[in-house]
């Protein structure tokens, strides 16, 4: 009954038709730039060659995407810190990723992104392991990554949409906060927004180019890069609110439609955008092999991402001063 439901829920088919004609869309896209232009791609390099080990903080770190890169980055060597909601998930994707290899620098920390008092904590819970590892006190790679599919409209008890506040203020509430690590790198930081091809993440994307032009374009001082990665569809627990028979009808149709990936390779786009080197800033990744494509022409509307960057700070300045008061009266 709950699938027929959904099935003909508004949701569903927008979910259905929309998404999936814009996933086809965008490989299309990449299809005949690769076959009529010189796709733009750019190579993996290795982003820190000193003898210092880098920081990489992944949020939704214990799950599908999250987990492949935090799996992937440890190998390359950096310290990977594991950001999630669930200490006990947190503690099995540690174990899972140290069961593979041993020797790989993990730390977990908790956080739920849609809480500005648990992003607080966090930040202090990180700065305070930082001083006792004795670590430089500097994050060299950021990647949001935390997302959810929500089937219906639910708020925090902040008061604010619950999938907007996980996908886009969280990201961009947890980039302001650790700015100041991100800046005192001695060598080049980078922060990777992971996006989606439904363009439901507009906000993300805006956000995404507003920062390049901020930190890469304008002060280009702090050596910060700014990406943006889309996975493409890949089979991961993202659609654990949608009823079980209508995911499971999505995988197929997608999976023979030859473009369902499994997490280790839809993860591909991301470490890519981790990766590659600093003149990428700016760039949207899409479709694995270092390649790039043009995101939704709304995304590039630079007067749109003054906006939601202005009333994102309000947003953030109210919440700061809401958790004050409640602090005071309590
Ligand atoms: N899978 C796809 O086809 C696809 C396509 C395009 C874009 N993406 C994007 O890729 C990202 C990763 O998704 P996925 O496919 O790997 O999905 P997933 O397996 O469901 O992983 C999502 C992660 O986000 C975490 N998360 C959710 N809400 C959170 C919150 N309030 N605070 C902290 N963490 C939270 C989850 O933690 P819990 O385990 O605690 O819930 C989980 O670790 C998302 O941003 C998604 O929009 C995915």
């Amino acid at each position: 009954m709950e699938a027929l439901q959904f099935l003909f829920s508004v949701e569903s088919w927008r979910m259905a038709v929309f998404w999936t004609l814009s996933l086809i869309f965008s490989y299309l896209h990449l299809l005949f730039r690769g076959i009529f232009q010189k796709s733009q791609s750019y190579p993996r390099r290795s982003l820190h060659p000193s003898s210092e080990q880098p920081i990489c903080i992944i949020t939704g770190a214990t799950s599908g995407l999250g987990a492949a890169a935090a799996k992937y980055l440890s190998r390359e060597g950096y310290y990977v810190v594991l950001v999630g909601r669930s200490s006990h998930l947190l503690s099995k994707t540690i174990q899972e990723i140290k069961q593979q290899q041993e020797d790989v620098h993990l730390k977990a920390l908790q956080v739920d992104l849609s809480s500005f008092q648990s992003m607080l904590s966090f930040k202090s819970s990180l700065e305070q392991w930082l001083l006792d590892t004795n670590l430089h006190p500097s994050v060299q790679l950021l990647i949001n990554n935390a997302g959810i599919l929500a089937t219906s409209c639910r708020f925090t008890a902040e008061g604010y949409d619950q999938m907007v506040e996980t996908n886009y203020i969280g990201a961009f509430a947890l980039t302001n906060l650790l700015l100041p690590m991100l800046k005192n790198s001695s060598t080049p930081s980078r922060i990777v927004n992971v996006t989606s091809f439904t363009h439901r993440c507009v906000c993300l994307l805006l956000f995404s180019y507003e920062l390049h032009r901020q930190l890469f374009l304008m002060d280009p001082s702090h050596h910060i890069s700014v990406m943006a990665a889309d996975p493409g569809a890949v089979k991961t627990a993202i659609m654990r609110e949608v009823p079980r028979h209508v995911s499971q009808l999505a995988f197929t149709v997608l999976k023979s439609l030859g473009i369902l990936q499994s997490p280790e390779n839809g993860v591909d786009s991301i470490i890519d955008a981790a990766l590659a080197p600093r003149e990428a800033s700016g760039q949207y990744f899409f479709g694995g092999k270092g390649r790039t494509m043009k995101s939704s022409p709304l995304s590039y509307d630079a007067k749109l991402a003054e906006k939601l960057w202005a009333s994102s700070c309000e947003l953030l300045r109210e919440a700061q001063l809401t958790m004050q008061e409640s602090t005071k009266a309590s």
